[in-house]
């Protein structure tokens, strides 16, 4: 099973889950305003490693991201399944 690894903390998914899910298991506190549905464009994660064991990315994420992915590596969690071991962290928004 794959290993997701969010925040410096382990967890054991079955392939296809998705970074958000995973994210909610381990109460990472990956913001949400759509529950996963892929419209609000806030269930931001910067990938770590293990980019090849992640789904393609989406057109809903195009759409919030941009084509930046290659530079910024962030990815819309809800539209992220796992294929094998992966680590990323929460963006977070920055408080004032
Ligand atoms: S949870 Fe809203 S876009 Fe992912």
């Amino acid at each position: 099973m794959p290993k997701v690894t969010i925040d410096g903390t382990e967890l054991e998914c079955a392939e296809g889950t998705t970074l958000f899910e995973a994210g909610a298991k381990l109460a990472a506190g990956i913001e949400t305003a759509c529950v996963g549905k892929g419209t609000c464009g806030l269930c931001r994660v910067k990938v770590l490693a293990g980019a090849e064991h992640l789904s393609p990315y989406t057109d809903e994420e195009r759409k919030h991201l941009g084509n930046v992915y290659h530079i910024t590596k962030v990815r819309l969690s809800c539209r992220t399944r796992v294929s094998g071991d992966v680590a990323v962290e929460v963006v977070r928004k920055k408080r004032k």
